[in-house]
């Protein structure tokens, strides 16, 4: 589904990834590891058509991202959800309005949404806090609606940058269970942390990144460096 091919990306003319060499099937759980700084940010931003790369090439489903358009864009983001390590949920709307939002934003009928909304919550386990506020709930609780929220317009896709980074250790084997779920029920997903033991645990293929480069890629099972 994903396919790195040679991918070097500048900023500035500081290098943040190079030669980057990365298949991804559908329907896989990739965990990027690596130290701060290591690129994995940057590789997710790419997928995402966030930044720009400045060598190489990415295929989605066999589309070089390069050749979008401005206008064909939205739609490969239609097939991706994104969770980050700050979520940003919108505080005065509940946990239901937080995601029935996104879904207005993607276009769907109130109908729909009334109906998708309780049953997404009910996924990521928020049943009972459906008509609370942000600031009512706990960090893994407002983790989870920001997942939720990814999951709305039912992407093939679900990426998460350091969505754990500010859980302690149980809240973070919540969330991890939790997209591991979500994969079981059919969505590829990326998750790139610092937390190399929590990866350890889930016996999942692991792509460990080092300044900008794939040192090892379980799925190939020798180190490139
Ligand atoms: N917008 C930017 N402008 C300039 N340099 C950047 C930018 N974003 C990232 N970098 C640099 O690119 C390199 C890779 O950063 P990236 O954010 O991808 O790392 P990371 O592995 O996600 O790190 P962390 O674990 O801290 O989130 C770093 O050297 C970083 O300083
Ligand atoms: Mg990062």
């Amino acid at each position: 589904m994903i396919r790195f091919e040679n991918v070097t990306k500048l900023y500035k003319d500081k290098k943040a990834l190079e030669d980057i060499n990365l298949e991804i099937n559908h329907g896989e759980f990739v965990s990027l590891v690596g130290q701060s700084g290591a690129g994995k940010s940057t590789l997710l931003k790419l997928i995402f058509a966030e930044e720009k790369l400045d060598s190489g090439r990415i295929l989605i489903d066999e589309v070089d991202i390069a050749s979008l358009s401005e206008t064909e864009i939205p739609y490969l983001r239609r097939k991706i959800g994104v969770v980050f390590q700050d979520i940003k949920l919108l505080p005065k709307k509940t946990a239901f309005e937080n995601v029935g939002f996104a879904m207005e934003v993607a276009g769907y009928a109130r109908e729909k949404i009334e109906r998708d909304v309780p049953r997404i919550l009910e996924i990521v386990g928020l049943k009972d806090k459906i008509m609370n506020f942000p600031a009512e709930m706990s960090g893994g609780e407002k983790q989870r609606v920001a997942i939720a929220r990814a999951l709305a317009h039912k992407p093939v896709l679900l990426i998460a940058d350091e969505p754990t980074g500010n859980l302690d250790e149980i809240n973070s084997y919540e969330i991890l269970d939790l997209l591991h779920k979500i994969n079981n029920l059919g969505t590829t997903v990326i998750l790139a942390t610092h937390a190399r033991d929590l990866v350890n645990k889930i016996q999942k293929r692991v792509v460990t990144m080092e300044t900008g480069r794939v040192a090892y890629d379980q799925a190939k099972g020798h180190y490139k460096l």
